[in-house]
């Protein structure tokens, strides 16, 4: 929460401290209306944890729309036609939209967006492994669109559907609505350079081999090492890591089976469910951007590659700061 900017004072705990006895009275209170589907509709409703895991939620949420932008512009420089140029540059100008609805809710919490996006250092900014690689072309816009996509089209709905705080919920209709157009992009696309050449399916393939594990790592570690679960206790969204992963793979894997592109994961009959062909985490080359699947790391080394990033990430972020597109893009 430090790298949070505030305007004005606002409700902020630290989590630690132990509950009184009203605190403990308002927090069970809470959590028994949002369990039965009771929406918060304004500030005074909620507690400080509630306001804590709420406004973390959008700013995570906020700040991956942004960093869409270095990571997609790239290849509106090499997509092979105009259409899929416009089809690109709209799709960036889609997610600042999704962006700005998100740094316009945090505002009334009292952030102020300016600094948010051009003053705060860019190491601060949460981004994730499956935004923070430029695309080196086309095939991985749409590989991108068509896995990463609806990694994130998965978690929106699920705030959409779930959340308590009646504002963002709602305001995700429009966001979901346009996700769906950026999947049906990638789709329509992966399928058509796996169909178009000999290079263009192994290109397809390969682009596939880097982003399946970055995206099955999009939804966090596994439930059974998951401590905090206050956006569950909240309500702040409904399904957990393990069951929005197990969502995305059930679409994807059988996506990727019909076109006959190769995957990490399988439908496992005795389990009854998708699951992956390696145990996470596992070993990302970052020169060669090769994953080694028997090249096991710890957990504890995940989360410290999460929490650094790619070499990429703070220069596509001062990148942004620059302002430098409109002479970069055509
Ligand atoms: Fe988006
Ligand atoms: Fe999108």
């Amino acid at each position: 929460m430090t790298e949070l900017v505030q305007r004005d004072p606002a409700p902020v705990s630290s989590g630690v401290e132990p509950a009184t006895d009203t605190e403990d009275a308002r927090e069970v209170a809470l959590q028994t209306r949002v369990h039965a589907g009771h929406q918060l509709e304004d500030q005074s409703e909620m507690t400080p944890r509630y306001y804590d895991v709420l406004v973390n939620t959008m700013h995570i949420a906020a700040d991956l729309e942004v960093v869409t932008l270095p990571t997609y512009s790239p290849s509106i420089l090499n997509a092979p036609t105009l259409e899929d140029k416009i089809a690109i540059a709209s799709a960036c100008q889609d997610e600042l939209g999704h962006a700005q609805v998100m740094y316009r809710m945090l505002e009334e919490f009292g952030y102020d967006t300016h600094e948010f996006l051009f003053e705060r250092d860019p190491s601060l900014w949460r981004t994730n492994q499956v935004l923070e690689y430029p695309h080196r072309d086309y095939v991985e816009s749409v590989v991108s669109m068509c896995y990463g996509d609806r990694a994130g089209y998965i978690t929106t709905t699920d705030l959409e559907e779930n959340c308590s705080f009646g504002p963002y919920s709602r305001s995700l209709r429009k966001v979901n609505f346009e996700e769906v157009f950026h999947v049906q992009h990638g789709e329509r696309w992966v399928r058509r350079f796996w169909n178009h050449s000999e290079e263009s399916r192994r290109r397809v393939q390969e682009a596939v081999d880097f982003y399946f594990p970055l995206c099955a790592g999009w939804f966090g570690v596994p439930d059974t090492l998951k401590k905090r679960t206050d956006q569950l206790l909240y309500r702040i969204r409904g399904a957990s890591n393990d069951q929005m992963r197990q969502k995305w793979l059930s679409q994807v894997v059988p996506f990727s089976e019909s076109v006959g592109i190769e995957v990490p994961a399988h439908f496992d009959e005795e389990q009854g469910q998708y699951v992956l062909d390696y145990t996470p985490p596992v070993y990302l080359d970052p020169d060669t951007l090769k994953w080694d699947f028997d090249r096991h790391i710890t957990w504890k080394e995940q989360f410290a590659l999460w929490k650094q990033g790619s070499r990429y990430k703070v220069p596509s972020i001062e990148r942004l700061h620059q302002e430098v597109y409109g002479e970069d893009l055509w």
